[in-house]
């Protein structure tokens, strides 16, 4: 049975969409059957961030409204083995296809090892759909005051949810910026009061790749590549040493 993982926020633009597809991009080159969902109905652009915005045929709607089935909503990705991606309508689910959506993610975690949701931003609906049948999640905040008290309310959230395990990527890390505001790392986890995956650092490559819509992985990136590769391994369940910033 594989591990389905909300991953949220909060706030809005703290990398959420970026970080999914990074992940399940190394889950997936490491040998783990990985499917991303994008659950930002309306506002999706996960196709993007993994470079398939040109071969999206059906969404996750589809399914729910049994026009296709699972396997046949969800695309392979041409380049990256292992990596799967299903697609957020492009309207907003009503009420019962979003009760719908926690049964179906216990579909997948029937057929992949990891099943990756990422949540629109807010702890709203959209977010209350993708965690439902998640049983883990990933809070990703910024050292920004407000992705901070964001991320501290969305982790409440999600304990409401009862979902047990509660992580937090700290995303867009620039010393510099962390000296100026005199925060440290320490600061961010004990405020928004979830254990760490993982940092990641503010990094021009993550944007130019999400711009030009080639995943991270097959771009390069100086600092986030091995960054997301820990990430992603420690969520394989190897030990990775943090590392310098
Ligand atoms: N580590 C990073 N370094 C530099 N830029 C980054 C990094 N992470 C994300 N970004 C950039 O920040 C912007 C917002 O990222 P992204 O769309 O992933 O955020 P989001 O949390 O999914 O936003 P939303 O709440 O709208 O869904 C994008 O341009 C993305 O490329
Ligand atoms: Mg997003």
């Amino acid at each position: 049975m594989g591990t389905a993982i909300v991953i949220t926020s909060g706030k809005g633009g703290t990398g959420k969409t970026a970080c999914t597809a990074a992940i399940g991009s190394f889950l997936a080159c490491s040998g783990s059957r990985t499917l991303c969902v994008d659950m930002d109905a309306a506002l999706r652009n996960l196709d993007m961030a993994l470079g398939l915005s040109q071969r999206v045929t059906f969404d996750y709607g589809d399914i729910l409204s049994g026009r296709v089935s699972p396997e046949e909503a969800v695309t392979a990705h041409p380049t990256l083995e292992n990596l799967y991606f299903l697609s957020a309508p492009t309207e907003l689910p009503d009420d019962a296809e979003a009760e719908g959506f926690a049964a179906l993610t216990e579909t997948f975690r029937q057929s992949y090892d990891f099943v990756l949701l990422d949540s629109p931003a807010g702890i709203g609906r959209g977010f209350r759909t993708a965690a439902a049948g998640a049983d883990m999640a990933i809070v990703v905040a910024t050292g920004d005051l407000a992705s901070l008290r964001d991320g501290q309310r969305t982790v409440q959230e999600l304990r409401a949810l009862d979902i047990q395990e509660i992580r937090l990527l700290v995303n867009r890390v620039s010393p510099k910026v962390y000296r100026k505001l005199k925060r440290n790392l320490d600061d961010v986890i004990d405020t928004v009061g979830a254990r760490l995956i993982g940092v990641v650092s503010e990094d021009g490559s993550v944007a130019e790749a999400g711009n030009l819509e080639i995943p991270l992985i097959e771009y390069g990136a100086k600092r986030a590549w091995d960054q997301f590769d820990n990430v992603a391994a420690r969520l394989r369940g190897e030990k990775r040493k943090l590392g310098r910033f």
